[in-house]
């Protein structure tokens, strides 16, 4: 089965960061699969700007290597390469100081005419003085976008500065917060299923589920980026939005349409309505050395070189949406590094059966589950109970009605980043933040962030390769439930 692909209007695409880790593993790999598979139309170029100082075969070189890396053999050729690398131009530019604008603007300036996107896939302290210099330079007016990176700040002050600095120059309607969670195929496809199918809709609610489990699970560990992992943490690097996002997928109402400002409209309300944690609602941790994908791995501390952080590296919550449709329902919230398994999913947990009319010799009979997995071999399962085949009376058992997208379609699921590239050429805004979701989400995280910051408490430990520190697992068990993995 071949996906549908319309090539994009001709556009001219700054990334900013452009030698930097995330240009490298994940937007020139995306650009040259949507390049790869017609999207991208003649008129399309590509213009990396960094301070280091590149001369333009450099930086083909290194979009070469990007490329080789990240993109499987099987779906590259030299010739698609090459005819990619010649959309690409470089510029050297202090994004703090004056040096190199002229040139970028030189390399824009015969390309008036196509839509504009700046790539800021630099520290957020940089966001500001870049674009107060696309402004300086007149690059930022007519159908100029801009796209920032998470994080958004570090808490609700320093989003609202950023967003403020950013905003001086470009109107909301040309800003594009990504949160690449947002782009993953499952994630669009929960909006599929829950809007696309009558079934669901009149049980998702409290008086059918339960409860949800949103776990995003990582087996690395923060690798080379421990000088920004460090003073961000995983509250802030995947909670903030990614967790969050998520969340607001599964508890929204239905919006009106499928337009922008519908969809972010009822997510905001959604982050609105999250009850403010009390300490008993979360578990921090850090990893101690252990054993991972098959091998001794050391702990955070020893990865950083720095004996006393007390950066998490792993959280679980207990989060409430205070509304009528989810009064009282807790959505047990987890992410970390260094876990037993890459998997992120989502668990909606229906409500028991009321009552059983089978024998107890028919086995115990467990609630269902909606399963939506991210990834690994994303799809969705529907657990049910079924009589167990063949004679010897009524026994139950429980069996996943299981889609795995890979199988069931048979294409390759495009990674994140090429969709949402893509998105804000297309002038779509519907899969990125808007500035009050953003900010209403560091309005719910940052009194937990000062909470911990005014603790003497340290990150509970636990050793990598684990489900996370045991207080997680007591998180959800007080309750009378546990985690749907090997979490428990
Ligand atoms: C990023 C975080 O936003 O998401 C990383 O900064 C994390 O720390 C990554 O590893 C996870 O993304 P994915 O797509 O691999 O689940």
């Amino acid at each position: 089965m071949t996906s549908r692909v319309i090539p994009v209007e001709p556009f001219v695409l700054v990334v900013f960061g452009a030698t930097g880790d995330l240009a490298k593993r994940k937007l020139i790999p995306a650009l040259f699969q949507r390049d790869l598979a017609g999207q991208l139309p003649e008129e399309a170029s590509i213009v990396g700007a960094a301070r280091a100082h590149l001369h333009e075969d450099e930086f083909a070189a290194l979009a070469r290597g990007a490329i080789e890396e990240h993109v499987p053999a099987t779906e590259r050729d030299e010739a698609a390469i090459r005819r990619f690398l010649a959309r690409l131009r470089y510029a050297a530019v202090d994004a703090t100081g004056e040096e190199g604008w002229t040139d970028l603007a030189a390399i824009l300036t015969p390309m008036q005419g196509r839509i504009s996107v700046f790539y800021l896939a630099t520290a957020p302290a940089l966001f500001g003085p870049i674009c107060e210099r696309l402004g300086r330079l007149g690059l930022a007016g007519g159908q100029a976008r801009v796209v920032v990176e998470k994080p958004v700040g570090r808490d609700l002050a320093s989003a609202k500065e950023v967003n403020e600095a950013v905003g001086k120059v470009f109107p909301e309607e040309r800003i594009y917060r990504i949160d690449h969670y947002l782009g993953k195929e499952t994630v669009q496809n929960l909006m599929a299923l829950r809007f696309a199918n009558g079934l669901f809709e009149p049980l998702w609610n409290a008086a059918h589920i339960d409860h949800v489990q949103i776990t995003v699970a990582e087996s690395l560990g923060v690798e080379g980026r421990a000088g920004y992992y460090d003073t961000a943490g995983a509250l802030r690097d995947m909670v903030q939005n990614h967790i969050l996002q998520l969340l607001c997928l599964v508890a929204m109402e239905p919006p009106a349409q499928l337009d922008a400002d519908a969809v972010r409209d009822e997510k905001l309300k959604v982050l609105r309505a999250l009850k403010p944690l009390a300490p008993s609602g979360w578990v921090r941790g850090q990893y101690r050395a252990g054993a991972s994908q098959g091998g001794p791995v050391p702990g955070y501390l020893e990865e950083l070189g720095q004996p006393e952080s007390q950066t998490e590296t792993f959280v679980a919550l207990r989060a409430e949406v205070e509304n009528w449709r989810w009064a009282r329902v807790p959505f047990y919230l987890r992410t970390g590094k260094r876990l037993a398994e890459r998997v992120s999913e989502i668990v909606i947990a229906f409500r028991p059966i009321p009552h059983s009319v089978f024998e107890p010799s028919a086995g115990p009979i467990m609630a269902n589950r909606l399963v939506i997995r991210l990834q690994p071999d994303e799809g969705v399962q529907l657990q049910l109970m079924i009589k167990d085949p063949g004679p010897g009376g009524m026994r139950l058992r429980q069996v996943p009605l299981d889609m795995s997208f890979s199988t069931a379609f048979g294409v390759r699921n495009p990674d994140a980043y090429e969709r949402l590239v893509l998105d804000v050429v297309r002038g779509n805004q519907t899969l990125f933040m808007r500035r009050d979701e953003v900010e209403a989400a560091w309005r719910w995280i940052d009194p937990i962030l000062e909470a911990w910051a005014a603790s003497a408490e340290p990150p509970k430990p636990y050793t990598a390769g684990t489900w996370g520190p045991s207080a997680a697992i007591a998180l959800i068990e007080r309750d009378g439930r546990t985690w749907a993995d090997g979490g428990s």
